[in-house]
């Protein structure tokens, strides 16, 4: 029968016999999938796994101490989390195209993770293995031919195309799994509830939520929007009745009123959306007192911004994402 249980099982005695002594290594993202791989392979080899975990300086609020906290300090797992925002920062600097930010992001994740690869196999590691998060439909989409967006190869999560003298053997646990079994496997792996009913969120991060160039003064501003948005909807309880949700920077100055003065600053946009397959989707029906609280709390918490809009816009013609 299907249980997590057995499965988990399963997965871990043949783990252990595919990898037998040797070194495995796995991109951390925090997100459901690389996550319970992480879970799994510790559980199977333990200290025979190194995670990296790449900070792109595009993450949301906190969201690398926690990955930290779950995974290296409760958890025990090894990890090493890379600081690398001044060199995803860098690379961005000027650039405002998406789909060229898409591909600068993507092309500095894979040359971050190289370079860490490489620094452990010259401290002697060895390592034999790559372990991917890849799910059954990621092989898939990967099967057809796809134009657009990079999400369909999930080029974040899954490190193809690393250089030549880094020649891995691929291990891929959940290759034949789907999402919400992937998550029932997380839970009784006993990753945090949170972390596996988490709200997608895109490879390129904020990187795709700062409209136009990314800067960190303006990555700095939306964090703190968009965890105010986020406290709030799980506070109402509406987080889970929305497939994803998230503050937009918009790159435009408005004017407003702060006491006797006037502030000229930035514009914050809310998007909630409503999906089962995310292909197509309706702009959530959030209750106005909610909107209006994250509004005032956001205007009122960050200087920087001026005003609040919502987003009303379904899937298609709009996409989920504003970029
Ligand atoms: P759109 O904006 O195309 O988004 O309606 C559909 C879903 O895909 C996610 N998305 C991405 N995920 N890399 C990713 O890993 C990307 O480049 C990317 N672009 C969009 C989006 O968050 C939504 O869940």
């Amino acid at each position: 029968a299907w249980t997590p249980d057995n499965i988990i099982e399963m997965r871990v005695a043949q783990l252990k016999e595919q990898i037998g002594d040797e070194q495995v290594l796995l991109g951390l993202s925090g997100g459901v999938d690389s996550s319970v791989v992480a879970a799994l392979l510790h559980k199977a080899i333990g200290e025979q796994l190194t995670c990296v975990f790449v900070d792109n300086g595009l993450l949301r609020l906190h969201e690398g101490d926690q990955v930290m906290q779950i995974f290296a300090e409760n958890m025990g797992v090894k990890v090493i989390r890379v600081d690398a925002e001044e060199r995803f920062l860098t690379a961005l600097a000027g650039v405002s195209d998406p789909e060229a930010k898409r591909k600068i992001i993507g092309k500095t994740f894979i040359d971050v993770f190289a370079d860490t690869a490489r620094e452990l196999s010259g401290e002697g590691k060895g390592i034999q293995f790559l372990a991917q998060g890849t799910i059954y439909p990621d092989v898939i989409e990967s099967a057809k031919s796809h134009q657009g967006k990079a999400h369909v190869i999930k080029s974040h999560h899954n490190v193809g195309g690393l250089p030549d003298d880094l020649q891995f053997k691929l291990i891929e646990p959940l290759r034949d799994l789907f999402k919400d079994e992937v998550r029932k496997l997380g839970v009784t792996l006993g990753l945090p509830e949170k972390m596996i009913y988490r709200h997608p969120f895109p490879g390129p991060g904020l990187g795709v939520r700062i409209l136009g160039e990314v800067k960190k003064e303006y990555a700095d501003i939306l964090r703190q929007a968009d965890a105010i948005f986020m406290q709030e909807l799980e506070k109402s309880g509406w987080y889970d009745k929305t497939a994803q949700a998230f503050a937009v920077f918009q790159p435009v100055k408005s004017v407003g009123v702060v006491g006797d003065g006037r502030r000229y600053a930035w514009v914050i946009a809310l998007r909630a959306v409503e999906t089962i397959d995310f292909m197509t989707a309706r702009f959530a029906h959030l209750p106005y007192d909610l909107i209006e609280t994250v509004s005032n709390r956001i205007m009122n918490e960050i200087k920087e911004v001026s005003r609040v809009t919502y987003d009303i816009s379904s899937k298609p013609p709009a996409t989920i994402e504003w970029e």
